[in-house]
């Protein structure tokens, strides 16, 4: 962390005390520029992430309550428990306190551990206690203002109580997602993929998939889950809407054993909604919904509507997760496949704020829950918005306490299920390898001799976890949607096939599967091992899918019937 005295802010000649640069940038991102500071009696609503008592206790908690094996593998903790290792200690909570009350400031806890923090201040007051020079900034491409300041500093002795002020130095990231997406979809091939796996004829006459060539092609079951309190919860962010109607025809279309009037159940925070106007159908929400409830047969469904805050979907994201740890009974399995960040990785991410995110995710971990994210659409990186020195990994699938899925498809040179060029993957700047995966990321890096080792962090966590198929069709607006490639899809796919074996240890008295990556990682058998695909981005050929573990699709595709049999025996 860099030092900086008073002195070096203009704004802050005369004052005292020394501060502590927190975060810093050299200039807006490009499409926004400054139209001048901010007036400075407008009220500004920031959140502080005080530090916490003792994370790495609460790692290895999760590590321990993950592993099968582990003597305490399977006993989930409450909430309370994990309040103990995330909640500041009482030296921070008094420091910080008294700091803000000498400006006549007040906070409220927005986290259940009150780690996380908002206060509301003007932005005069903003700028003196931070050392800030909030100002207005203007998006050109979707011509709308955000307030933010370049950099932002916290009195000396704060160090080490507050990580990080939030909204400050991150922008958001708008307009051009649109666009950039298309530019990625991948055309449906006109001819029919030549499969050697052994799937009905039916399902190899096309390109996109369906719930029921997907049953058939990794041995999903159609039959009804036994009804239990599992409950798979599907996330939606920024007002991302989940139709009904289009559930309905999607499920006439292709399920036509089920009862079309199979619904999910709706839960909201930050003043999210969903809207069932048929032209709001998300992008995200529907085929999510659609997938999840054509394939986890039985299993009830929540969708998780967040709604907008103000070019902040990394709040957004922090909320979602803090709203899930106050419930008595999480979602047992969630899906998040956000389309937003699957552009933004972690370049559009601080370090400081994507760790917060984990650490949330971590807390979910404790509690049971299986959080499980795509990869993007990205290749090994090079977004319009990101940086290509090194690789821009995707985030949150960089946080190690989420399961990553990436993509595969039938590409029609290739016989078998082969890696999706789109397949995000690659390795962390933020995150450092966890050690569930050091065997197996250790065997990829030897194997292909480190190639393009300068273009990545070889010691960051990889992904993807696993992959699956990243084509299907769904309904939207009442269209049939199937020319496009994510790995939203194949979340999707993967978080429903989790739901569903999650649902069959419920209904025996056992505990649900949890974090799943030491559970994966130590069982490599139960998937597909797919050899062939590479995903290239950031101008490269990126990474190629090998024997084993690898960047494009992790361990492979899943297997339902020999993941059954692994949790059974659990
Ligand atoms: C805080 O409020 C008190 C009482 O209203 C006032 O006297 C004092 O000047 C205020 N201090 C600041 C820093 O605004
Ligand atoms: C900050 O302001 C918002 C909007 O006016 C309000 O809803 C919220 O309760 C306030 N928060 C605090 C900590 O005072
Ligand atoms: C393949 O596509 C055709 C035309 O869209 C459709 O009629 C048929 O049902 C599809 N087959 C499968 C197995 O999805
Ligand atoms: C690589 O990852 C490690 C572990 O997260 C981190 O400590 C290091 O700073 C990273 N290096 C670069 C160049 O990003
Ligand atoms: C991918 O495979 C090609 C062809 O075999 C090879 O030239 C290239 O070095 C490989 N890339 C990586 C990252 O291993």
């Amino acid at each position: 962390m860099l030092t900086i005295v008073a002195a070096l802010f203009p704004l802050l000649v005369g004052v005292a005390s020394e501060f502590v640069l927190l975060e810093r940038r050299d200039g807006p991102p490009p499409g926004f520029s400054s139209i001048g500071p901010t007036p400075g009696s407008e009220v500004l609503t920031l959140r502080f992430a005080l530090s916490s008592n003792d994370i790495p206790a609460l790692h290895e908690t999760v590590y321990d309550i993950s592993t099968p094996g582990n003597a305490l593998y399977g006993k989930y903790i409450s909430q309370e428990e994990i309040n103990k290792f995330v909640a500041p200690s009482a030296d921070t909570l008094s420091r910080v306190s008294s700091w803000l009350s000498g400006s006549n400031l007040t906070s409220v806890p927005v986290t259940p551990a009150g780690d996380w923090i908002s206060v509301n201040m003007t932005v005069a007051q903003a700028n003196d206690l931070l050392a800030a020079d909030f100002s207005t900034f203007q998006d050109q491409t979707i011509d709308a203002t955000v307030v933010r300041t370049l950099s932002y500093a916290i009195p000396r002795d704060l160090q080490g109580h507050i990580d990080w002020v939030h909204p400050t130095v991150k922008f958001p990231v708008t307009g051009t997602r649109a666009a950039s997406f298309v530019n990625r979809i991948q055309t449906a091939s006109a001819k029919p993929p030549t499969s050697s796996v052994s799937i009905s004829a039916d399902c190899r006459v096309n390109s996109s998939w369906t719930p029921t060539c997907l049953q058939e092609l990794y041995g999903i079951p159609s039959t009804p889950a036994k009804p239990t309190a599992n409950v798979l919860g599907v996330s939606g962010f920024n007002n991302d809407f989940a139709n009904k109607r289009d559930l309905k025809t999607f499920l006439q279309l292709h399920r036509p054993d089920m009862n079309p009037n199979t619904a999910f159940d709706l839960i909201t925070l930050d003043g999210g909604l969903n809207n069932q106007l048929p032209q709001n159908a998300g992008s995200d929400g529907d085929p999510d919904t659609q997938y999840t409830i054509g394939l986890a047969t039985g299993v009830p469904v929540t969708y998780i509507s967040t709604g907008t805050l103000p070019n902040d979907l990394l709040t957004e994201m922090l909320d979602q997760a803090n709203f899930l740890l106050r419930l008595e009974n999480p979602p047992q399995t969630i899906l998040n496949t956000n389309s937003d960040l699957s552009i933004g990785l972690e370049s559009v991410v601080s370090s400081a704020m994507g760790i917060s995110i984990c650490n949330a995710y971590a807390q979910l971990a404790a509690r049971g829950v299986s959080y499980i994210v795509q990869t993007g659409i990205w290749g090994a990186g090079g977004t319009p918005f990101g940086l290509c020195t090194p690789f821009d990994p995707p985030f949150p699938a960089s946080c190690p306490f989420v399961t990553a899925v990436g993509g595969t498809f039938f590409d029609n040179d290739e016989p078998e299920e082969t890696g999706a060029f789109i397949s995000g993957g690659g390795f962390s700047t933020f995150f450092g390898r966890p050690r569930y995966q050091d065997a197996a990321v250790s065997g990829y890096l030897q194997a292909t001799n480190n190639a393009q080792a300068t273009a990545f962090n070889v010691s960051g966590r990889a992904v993807p976890d696993l992959s699956a198929i990243a084509q299907v069709s769904y309904i939207s607006d009442g269209a049939i949607i199937d020319a496009g490639s994510a790995t939203a899809f194949s979340a999707a796919i993967f978080a429903s096939i989790i739901a569903l074996l999650t649902n069959e240890r419920v209904a025996v008295g056992k505990p649900g599967l949890g974090f799943l990556n030491p559970l994966i990682y130590a069982n490599p058998g139960v998937f597909n091992d797919i050899t062939t695909g590479s995903n290239p981005g950031c101008d490269t050929p990126g990474f190629n899918a090998t024997e084993g573990w690898d960047p494009v699709t992790g361990f492979g595709s899943p297997s339902y019937p020999k993941l059954q049999k692994l949790c059974a025996a659990l």
